[in-house]
């Protein structure tokens, strides 16, 4: 059984972890969020050298966690793509500079694949087939897997415009939320009227886009909407609380109606949510009042493991090393726009 050292670095969140034979022995995680708070969004520079801070120090407390010496590790994985070009490049770096160091094998691994295979080390492997949504700052596609380590990934749809985590930090925004604005706007939320204001569901009930996804009007409806709340004198205001659970109601309900098509139309009775947005607490609860509905099985990692870390990484490693994948050449590199 191999130990597989796996290393995040797409985004702005440097995570390092341990897995062996689905077992995870030890992870760490370190972000710099904070540093791009002031920015409102990712700077990637930043990111990427915050990176190079992180990353070693990283490796080495999930190593220290799992109590094994750099010597233990059988192969490493690494996320080649999609991210930020120069904070995939840093990883990718570190981790060939391990994987020869170490006389192991590399593996470069798609993110979004990573995503799906998160929660194996929680909950066990994963149903075959299973239809995955994957929800984040900076993806939103629905995806069929029949196999992840053994079966190239079937594309269902993707989001034409913005992902479902940026609509939310930038509707969270333009209603004076603080970054990152999914949380805080999950928060908003709490206890308000998701009936309050009818936003739009942007390409539902299109029989020529059935899992094409769309955010940006919708964004642009909430930005609208609160312009004219703000000039409309006299009209009795309607509070942030019912204004953020009703935009985050229209996307609660445009990603599962989408996904309970995709599980419908393929005869496919297993459901994953992953990728950030699936910790907000609404889309949780619906796709679960659907999936029950439908006789769906419904998946939702614990919420650590739905947000950008290092054991997403080393758990599809893991897969791809028990499903006897050949690894990647040392001549590897970042693919920032890898496509499945
Ligand atoms: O998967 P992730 O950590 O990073 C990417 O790969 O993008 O996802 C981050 C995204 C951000 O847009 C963040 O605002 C969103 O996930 N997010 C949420 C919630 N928690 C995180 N969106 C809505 N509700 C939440 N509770
Ligand atoms: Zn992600």
């Amino acid at each position: 059984m191999a130990v597989v050292l796996g290393i995040e670095t797409s985004c702005d969140e440097t995570g390092a972890a341990l897995v062996r034979d689905g077992v995870l022995l030890g992870e760490a995680l370190s972000s710099s969020m904070d540093r791009h708070a002031r920015y409102g969004g990712v700077v990637p520079e930043i990111a990427a050298r915050a990176h190079v801070e992180f990353l070693v120090p990283c490796v080495d407390r999930a190593l220290a966690a799992a109590g094994l010496g750099s010597s233990a590790v059988d192969a490493v994985a690494v996320t080649a793509g999609p991210g930020l070009a120069t904070a995939l490049h840093t990883g990718v770096a570190a981790a060939k500079a391990y994987a020869l160091a170490l006389d192991v094998p590399l593996y470069g691994v798609h993110h979004l694949a990573g995503h799906i295979a998160a929660d194996v080390v929680d909950a066990g492997p994963l149903p075959n087939p299973l239809v995955a949504l994957i929800v984040s700052g900076g993806h939103t596609s629905l995806l069929l897997v029949r196999d992840l380590a053994r079966d190239p990934i079937i594309h269902l749809g993707d989001t034409l415009d913005d992902a479902a985590g940026e609509c939310f930090d930038k509707v969270a925004r333009a209603l004076g939320l603080p970054y990152p604005g999914g949380p805080a706007l999950d928060r908003a939320a709490h206890g308000g009227d998701a009936g309050a204001v009818a936003f739009p569901r942007p390409l539902t009930g299109r029989a020529d886009a059935p899992y094409t996804f769309s955010f940006s009007g919708l964004k642009t409806a909430v930005a609208r909407w609160s312009e004219r709340q703000a000039s409309a004198a006299g009209v009795a205001a309607v509070p942030l609380r019912d204004v953020a659970a009703s935009f985050q109601e229209a996307v609660a309900d445009v990603l599962t109606a989408k996904a309970l098509r995709a599980c419908a139309e393929h005869g496919v009775g297993d459901l994953l949510v992953v990728g950030g947005v699936a910790a907000n607490s609404r889309l949780r609860a619906l796709a679960a009042q659907r999936c029950a509905a439908a006789g769906v099985r419904l998946r939702v990692p614990a919420l650590r493991r739905c947000t950008d870390n290092g054991v997403m990484i080393a758990a599809l490693g893991d897969l791809l090393v028990r499903a006897g994948v050949p690894s990647s050449p040392m001549d590897l590199s970042a693919c920032p726009e890898v496509f499945l």
